[in-house]
């Protein structure tokens, strides 16, 4: 099992190029098994959970070539519809291809998909709105087996109880071949999904309101390949943002998405850190010491704080001048990153749904294991900024969400390397 061993307390510097994100390349290429013909995706990001997304693409039939910064799929021989239970596992966008799979096939067979733990993360909304749109969905010895008797979803309209990312992805990949229109209201508004929605209307899907609360889809016969580039990670960008802060740096931010990572700065800001927008560029720096947020910090769907970047924040805060205060909505256990900060001397009381970081004079290095991907990543942000040497295990967790890390880090002159 691999580890990082970071020696902290030295002042992040440079500039970076932003990777392409995570959470968007995900149902993109599941999107790909909807077009017929091939689709070049650029600026997709190298991530143990692409390459399990490519895995599940070539066992449905795909041909899928990863190479640095691209992918190309080619779908027209696509011939599955079940994910083995051991791909479902790998991570939880695997439930994204449930939409895709239906579109094409109009059946599928998966299992109850894996991912990072932050409570329970049931997919009741992904399958009442399949069978509003006409699938037949049952259940038995851990498969769920949907299939539409007449081959191809309706349209439908459905109102979402929360808007759910995941959700309002799957339905839009399920609806835009469907027939008739489907309505989603109460849509969740992320950019990932309007991400998702650029590369589907360029393979001829008529799509209108993503990014509002009231999403239409007008299904289409068929849609075609295109070539695509995939948005920048704005949660990559917030970790980089926040280690800067933590380590008292000056960062230039390269290929920024600076409207989709505003929920996060404005936050930021009231630290007393310095950050400048120009050109598609984030500039960070931090000078004294920063300052607790007065104001409780809750997370939000989007344009509200943004969950990911909640454990990241934290850590930058651990040492910051007061008091401050995070609440957490979307998940029911997402801070279990808390403990490996408490270790490293951090003061942090977690009472149910709400953390109260109480900043202190410094941290130091331990040894602690990575709980889930935010929350590694985030116990990287407190290692480097902490007195002595931190051991980083089970970093299997970042390698799923961020590119390269220890070579990103390294360039900023963080001392990081990969044992
Ligand atoms: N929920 C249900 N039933 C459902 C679906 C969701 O109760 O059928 C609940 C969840 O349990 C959770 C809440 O609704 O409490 C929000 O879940 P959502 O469906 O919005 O999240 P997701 O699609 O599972 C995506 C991202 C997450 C990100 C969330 C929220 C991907 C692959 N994952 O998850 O990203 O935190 O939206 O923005 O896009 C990460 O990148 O580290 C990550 C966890």
């Amino acid at each position: 099992m691999q580890k990082f061993v970071i020696s902290g307390g030295n002042r992040l510097s440079g500039e970076i190029n932003l990777q392409g994100s995570k959470n968007s390349s995900l149902p993109i290429i599941a999107g790909t098994l909807l077009a017929d013909g091939e689709c070049v995706l650029k600026n997709c990001p190298v991530l143990s959970d692409v390459y399990s997304a490519s895995r599940i693409l070539n066992c449905l039939g795909c041909k899928c070539q990863l190479s640095s910064g691209n992918a190309v799929i080619d779908s027209i021989g696509v011939s599955g519809f079940e994910i083995p239970d051991e791909l479902m596992r790998e991570m939880r966008s695997s439930i994204m291809f449930m939409g895709a799979i239906l579109g094409r096939m109009g059946e599928c067979i998966v299992s109850i998909p894996g991912g990072c733990e932050l409570g329970s993360r049931p997919i009741d909304m992904h399958l009442a709105s399949f069978r509003k749109m006409g699938v037949d969905i049952s259940d038995s010895g851990g498969k769920i087996h949907c299939r539409i008797p007449s081959g191809k979803a309706h349209g439908a309209k459905i109102s979402l109880s929360f808007p759910s990312v995941g959700t309002t992805e799957n339905i839009i990949l399920c609806a835009v071949t469907a027939k008739g229109d489907t309505i989603i209201n109460n849509a969740a508004r992320e950019p990932e999904i309007c991400d998702l929605c650029r590369f589907l209307r360029k393979c001829g899907a008529d799509i209108k309101g993503d990014g509002e609360s009231r999403i239409v889809i007008r299904g289409v016969k068929k849609l075609h390949g295109c070539e695509y580039t995939i948005m920048p990670d704005r949660i990559a960008g917030a970790t980089y943002i926040a280690m800067t802060a933590a380590t008292g740096g000056e960062l230039i931010l390269k290929n920024a998405c600076i409207s989709e990572t505003e929920p996060f700065i404005s936050v930021l800001e009231q630290t007393g850190c310095g950050i400048y927008i120009a050109d598609n560029r984030i500039y960070v720096r931090k000078g004294a010491r920063l300052h607790a947020i007065k104001d409780r910090i809750r997370t939000m769907p989007h344009p509200g704080f943004p969950t990911d970047a909640q454990a990241v924040l934290m850590s930058a805060l651990i040492t910051a001048d007061g008091t401050s205060v995070f609440e957490e909505n979307i998940f029911d256990c997402r801070y279990r990153h808390t403990d490996a900060l408490i270790k490293m001397g951090a003061d942090i009381q977690v009472m149910g749904k709400v953390a109260v970081v109480r900043g202190v004079n410094k941290i130091y290095g331990a040894d602690i294991e990575a709980t889930d991907l935010r929350g590694g990543a985030a116990m990287a942000v407190a290692a480097l900024s902490a007195e002595g040497t931190t051991n980083l295990s089970n970093i299997y967790h970042i390698d799923r969400g961020y590119e390269k890390f220890e070579e990103v880090v390294s360039s900023l002159g963080g001392k990081i390397r990969r044992e």
